[in-house]
């Protein structure tokens, strides 16, 4: 359907043209136009982004003295259109035009079936995201295995619609069966009932409590988790847990401060009653440390206990991760140091696990892992931040390196400018929705290849629910409604006066 003609002056980059008429209400913002390509005759494809309305009667400098009423101010007033170009269609792509565009060329509304054929995927293999903002007869599709191997990221102001959309995404690869995981800070997500799939919910405490065996803590697992740990103490703690690591086959706190107290003994010159570790060993750690140390880390170590997390045995990973089953890890109990210990630990468990089966060929953990951390800025933040973040380091490493084990990482943040920009810029899939801080939209356009100025410019303008989708899991870069979800969420607005008005017959 023509819609107009081109005018003025034209780039490889862009067109401007005038509306023909009746046909102004195709004509709207991230509308698709084509025309066609002077000498090759390609039809080469744009998008609105831009509509200036100018009237010759009222030009710029006429506003002064306006006096609206007694002038029509539609005589000699014309809308003009400014035109992205995106391109011609090609077996790889879009590829950008050579010649250029004839001012004078029509503009015609490009077909559903032309957008439909380039956003095209493979429906076994993808995740239908919503619609073409403009055109609710377009889905939109992303690559399924592309996110996973290749990471995403979803980012928007608080508000904005990224937990809705990760329920909808959630949805989609459970119809693939799935084997997901979500770090979930705020408990949004514990009622997300999938239908055919198994939902697994954990928490800190309570009947679905997660256990994780004592063994798998670093010494910068304790540090995080004990922020006044000495560095005496720090030093005591290091050796005393490579001591139960050789000579336990596993281990729990009790066996950790079992040892401590038997140092605390030969210290005191007192007779050493020992199992395990020999009598020397511990007489010579005894040798370079005071009483009061091992004292406080004793009494460090009750506190991690009462934790009740942290045991001799674990919660199998094959029963946290499993094909058709969303686990949602709910932290909204948890205070930030053990959350990013949890993060950690799973984190490095998953990743270890897919390395051994992937790489070494020895491992039994045959389940590609696809992880969401909600609120991601502050598990994995930028090293400004005045303490380390223990969880940082390993969705870093996945980020880097997951793609050859299958562990794929979705980060889902508020504030995008508080990442860590290398696990941002590893995410090659953006589903970014509204933002209007400049601090953040900076921060993106520089960290993300495929975020442009351009794309930067359209973010303050989405509404809820909308999302500019780019990156490599998507054939083309587009302005996306996302879909209704079939399932519901927690974390939806809380309507307040609603809320006070109730209260209020109480
Ligand atoms: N595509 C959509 N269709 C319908 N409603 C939506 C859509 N996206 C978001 N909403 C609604 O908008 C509200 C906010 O969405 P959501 O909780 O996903 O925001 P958020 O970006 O995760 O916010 P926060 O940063 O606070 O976590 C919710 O009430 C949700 O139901
Ligand atoms: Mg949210």
């Amino acid at each position: 359907m023509e819609i107009g003609q081109v005018i003025g002056a034209t780039t490889l980059r862009g067109f401007r043209f005038v509306i023909k008429e009746g046909m102004e209400k195709h004509v709207t913002r991230g509308e698709f136009v084509s025309v066609k390509e002077a000498v090759t005759g390609n039809e080469v494809l744009g998008i609105i982004k831009e509509i200036t309305i100018s009237n010759e009667l009222l030009p710029d400098e006429f506003g002064r003295d306006l006096r609206i009423g007694d002038i029509v101010l539609n005589e000699g007033e014309y809308p003009v259109p400014t035109v992205k170009i995106l391109g011609y269609e090609e077996d790889r792509g879009l590829e950008l035009p050579r010649h250029g565009i004839k001012p004078g060329s029509s503009v015609y509304l490009v077909e559903d079936e032309v957008l439909k054929r380039i956003l095209w995927q493979d429906e076994k293999k993808s995740a239908c995201i919503g619609s073409v903002s403009t055109r609710e007869t377009v889905p939109v599709y992303i690559s399924i295995n592309d996110i996973i191997s290749r990471h995403c990221a979803v980012l928007a102001m608080t508000g904005s619609g990224k937990s809705y959309t990760v329920g909808v995404l959630i949805e989609e690869l459970l119809k693939k069966k799935g084997a997901l995981l979500v770090f979930d800070p705020h408990g949004e997500y514990k009622n997300l009932v999938v239908e055919g799939a198994k939902t697994k919910l954990y928490g800190v405490k309570g009947a679905n409590k997660i256990m994780i065996e004592t063994s798998s803590l670093r010494t910068g697992d304790y540090a995080n988790l004990i922020p006044d740990l000495s560095e005496p103490q720090r030093d005591l703690l290091e050796e005393t847990v490579s001591l139960a690591g050789k000579f336990y086959d596993k281990y729990d706190f009790d066996i950790v401060k079992n040892i401590l107290s038997c140092v605390y003994d030969a210290k005191d010159g007192r007779e050493l009653i020992t199992d395990m570790i020999p009598e020397n060993t511990l007489k010579e750690l005894a040798k370079k440390v005071s009483l009061s140390t091992i004292g406080a880390l004793i009494r460090r170590l009750d506190r991690l206990a009462r934790m009740g997390v942290f045991e001799m045995d674990g919660t199998p990973l094959e029963e946290i991760v499993a094909v058709n089953q969303l686990t949602v890890m709910d932290l909204s109990d948890s205070d930030e140091r053990l959350s990013e210990t949890i993060i950690a630990v799973l984190c490095r468990k998953i990743f270890d696990a897919r390395k051994q089966y992937v790489k070494d060929g020895t491992g039994t953990f045959k389940t590609p892992t696809f992880i969401i951390v909600e609120e991601a800025h502050n598990f994995a933040p930028r090293s400004t931040e005045e303490r380390q973040i223990i969880s940082r380091g390993i969705l870093k490493r996945i980020a880097r390196e997951g793609r050859k084990f299958g562990v794929g990482l979705c980060i889902v943040s508020q504030r995008p400018s508080k990442l860590d920009s290398d696990v941002l810029s590893q995410c090659n899939t953006q589903i970014i929705m509204k933002i209007v801080n400049p601090a953040d939209q900076e921060y993106i356009r520089q960290s993300v290849e495929s975020v442009t100025e351009d794309v930067v410019k359209d973010l303050p303008a989405l509404a809820r629910g909308e999302a500019i989708i780019s990156g490599s899991a998507i054939r083309l870069s587009v302005p996306v409604k996302v879909r209704h979800r079939t399932t519901t969420v927690g974390g939806e607005d809380i309507d307040i006066v609603g809320e006070w008005m109730k209260n209020s017959k109480n």
